[in-house]
This record gives C-alpha cells, structure tokens and sequence, in this order.
C-alpha cells in the first residue's frame, strides 16, 4: 500500500505477506482465531511469571492514540506494549495538536515520521481506523471506532468464553441492549459466528432493527428478553450508550431496565454454568444488575485480565511474530 493511496472501503487487514493491521474481525476465518487466542495463551503464561516480560518488540515503538475516552483498553494497550519491552508512547486530543485542528490523516504520518511502528487508535468516528491504516508503512489496530468495530474486544471475549466452556462453537450466546451503537456487538457476531455459536441479539426495537445492517453475519433477533435467555450458555450485557443516541430511542432508563436488565432473576431462565460478560465499563443497576455484574457467575474481571494477553498477541502478530499454534492448551473447562 502506498502512503498517498486514496481512502477505500474496506480495507482489508490481512496482505500476503501476513496481516498488517487489525481493523475488525470480518476477515478472520476460524484458524486465524485460533491462531490468536492460542498466542494470547501463551502470553499469559508470560504474565504469569515472576517477571512478567519478554522482549519480542524490543526496539519497537508503539503509540497509543486515544482520541475518545477509555480506561480498560488503553490501560491494557499500555500494558500489553510495556510487557513486550516496546517503547509506548500515550496520546490523547488533549495537549495534542488535534485540539488546532490537526487532521487524523496529518497526526498519523506525523506519528509514523516520528518513529511510530505501531499506531493503536480509539476514535469517535467509524472508519477512522480503516483512514489511518491507508496512511501508514506501519500497522494500525482498531481500539474501538465509532458504532463500527472493536475488535480486541471481541478477541478477548471469545478467550474468556473458552477458557470458561473449553469451546465456543455450539454455544448459545445472547447479546443483551443496545446493539445499534455497539461496536462490540458488532465484532462479537463476527468473532463469535465464526467460531460456530449460536448468536441471538435481544433489545428494543428503537436499539435493535428486526433486519440487522446488510454485511453482518445472520443471527436471531428476539425482542423478548426471557425468550431470548432461555437455555443461554453466555450472557453478554452490553452498555447503554447514552452518549451516542439521538433523542427519543427509549422511554426511560427504568422502564429500559425492567425489560432488559440481567439480574439473578432472570439468569435462571439460563443454563445454570451461564456465564455473564459486560464489556464495560457498566451502567449498574440499568443494563446490569450490581449483585449480577459481581456475581458467582460473572466473568467480567476476567475479561479484563484477559484484555492484556490478548493485546500482547495482537502487537506480536502484527510486528511479524511468529504464531503459537499448538504450545499452549487452553485452559482447562471451568462449566462443563
Ligand atoms: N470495553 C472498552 O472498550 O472499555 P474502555 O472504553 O474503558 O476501553
């Protein structure tokens, strides 16, 4: 790709000389996960260490830009380069030259003129992730843009559905809220599709169209929460992003959250190994009951934890790392 290439849609992040960039899961077939979530493994034991280092991006220089909040994955971004001995640099808008005007296509060349390999980029836009990575020699990962694709995100939800069921394919996964401005939903039907589960979307209509966005992979969409719940294996809750919806969408907040709250009441319409996940961070009490999101059968700190390993194994593949394919058996099945 050239530097000047014009902008197209999509791109695609993989190239015959192996992926360069991570901008959704769309293009991954089910090896290529596998692939992933085997490294990501094998970082964990890495993390599992005394000292929790390995210098496989020694020399390497990462940025993190975060043009729109984030606290798990920029934390676990920062982490993840740190424990791979790169040289991380954090950026938000503030302080930046963004805050003059700057354009993303302008601050990512600077960055890779100033020594970037890596650009990590959070951005309220959808598609900027996709803008940037026609810019650079480099590689660019998806850390979230706009109602489009997370990514990591999803990568790190399918390691920790695994880790919990030794398998993901078959399972009945139900994505619980707003599915419309979910950007996680959205790389999760692709990661988990792909995978072999069995994927129900359930929410509102005003947050969940009966006809899901041509270009997503099918699913059922169930509008009746307990309907959706019955004989779940996964639970993931998603938040309410208020932040991103037009006026109007919901009646409000408490009737949202009699209808579609996960609470202990209605897990018991699932299997009783259910696992719950929330990407966070939570509205509790609105999309997720407190005692749930806490709960016995809550994996959302695990998700987190997860979060790091799987970066790790983002930035080694990306930078021309060699893939784990056998070396590290999952974990063994905690439900059964
Ligand atoms: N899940 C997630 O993206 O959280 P942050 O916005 O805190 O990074």
């Amino acid at each position: 790709m050239t530097r000047n290439a014009p902008f197209q849609w999509p791109i695609r992040s993989s190239s015959s000389g192996g992926r360069r960039h991570l901008l959704d899961l769309d293009d991954f077939d089910r090896a290529e996960i596998e692939q992933y979530l085997a490294t990501a493994e094998a970082m964990r034991e890495i993390l599992r260490r005394a000292t929790p280092k390995t210098p496989a991006l020694t020399g390497r220089t990462i940025v993190n830009l975060f043009l729109e909040d984030s606290t798990r994955t920029r934390v676990s971004f920062e982490i993840a380069g740190k424990r791979l001995n790169a040289d991380v640099v954090n950026m938000t808008g503030s302080g930046s030259s963004v805050q003059k005007g700057e354009s993303l296509v302008n601050t990512v060349r600077t960055l890779e003129a100033a020594g970037a390999d890596v650009i990590v980029l959070r951005h309220p836009a959808s598609g900027a992730a996709h803008l940037a990575a026609a810019q650079v020699h480099g590689s660019v990962i998806n850390a979230g843009d706009g109602l489009h694709a997370h990514p990591t995100q999803a990568l790190l939800d399918l390691l920790t559905i695994r880790d919990a069921f030794g398998t993901i394919a078959e399972l009945r996964v139900v994505i619980v809220g707003d599915v419309l401005h979910s950007r996680v939903a959205r790389s999760n039907l692709w990661g988990l599709t792909t995978m072999g589960a069995d994927v129900t979307v359930c929410g509102p209509p005003t947050l969940l169209p009966r006809e899901l966005p041509i270009g997503l992979p099918p699913v059922r969409v169930e509008h009746h929460l307990d309907r959706a719940i019955e004989g779940a294996d996964v639970v993931m809750a998603l938040r309410l992003q208020r932040e991103r919806m037009t006026a109007g969408r919901l009646p409000s907040l408490r009737e949202y959250s009699r209808l579609y709250q996960i609470n202990d009441a209605r897990l018991e319409r699932a299997r009783p190994n259910v696992l719950v996940l929330h990407p966070g961070p939570m509205n509790e009490g609105i999309e997720i009951d407190t005692a749930t999101a806490h709960g016995r059968r809550s994996a959302i700190e695990d998700q987190v934890t997860n979060g790091v390993a799987v970066r790790m194994a983002v930035l080694h593949l990306l930078t021309g790392g060699s893939a784990v394919s056998n070396g590290v058996e999952p974990a063994g099945a905690r439900r059964g």
